[in-house]
């Protein structure tokens, strides 16, 4: 299974930018530890970053097309922000999963409402880093039934 991996606005800083809030890991580390996990999944990991959001859409909307089966997305700020983003998770036809590195509950009020959520299988937050990698297992479920429900 090929699932992309997509980070949003600043997150090329992790392990800089307030590590209080984030952690210490780099988005380096995360990918590292995200593509041994895959291996025992037997996924296979494609990363995007980037701070641009016309960028992001397209990567996202082109992946249903590209032969991807999941999504796994932190879109950062443009998580409560973004039509474009939203849109684009909805038209990629692909499941997907939202990673908040953060509790956005339990911060600004703005960053409770997340566009992204509805058109996305799940959402975790709150449990720093480690939320790709739960990401990643609950997608490899969802795709995997997927499968044996079309066979
Ligand atoms: C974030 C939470 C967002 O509100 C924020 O804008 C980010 C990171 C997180 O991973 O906790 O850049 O998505």
């Amino acid at each position: 299974m090929k699932i992309l991996v997509v980070n949003g606005p600043n997150l090329q800083l992790l392990g800089k930018r307030r590590p209080d809030v984030y952690g210490r890991a780099t988005l380096r580390d995360v990918e590292a530890s995200l593509r041994r996990r895959a291996e025992e999944l037997d996924a296979d990991l494609v990363f995007f970053q980037s701070c641009v959001e016309g960028e992001l859409a397209e990567r996202i909307g082109n992946s249903g097309q590209e032969g991807f089966d999941g999504i796994v997305v932190n879109p950062a700020a443009y998580t409560h922000t973004s039509v474009a983003m939203r849109d684009a998770i909805e038209a990629s036809g692909l499941p997907a999963v939202e990673v908040h590195i953060s509790n956005v509950h339990r911060r600004e009020d703005f960053r409770r409402k997340s566009l992204t959520a509805p058109v996305c299988a799940g959402q975790i937050c709150g449990l720093g880093v480690k939320g790709y990698e739960l990401a990643l297992e609950a997608l490899a479920d969802i795709i995997g039934s997927k499968r044996k429900r079309k066979k």
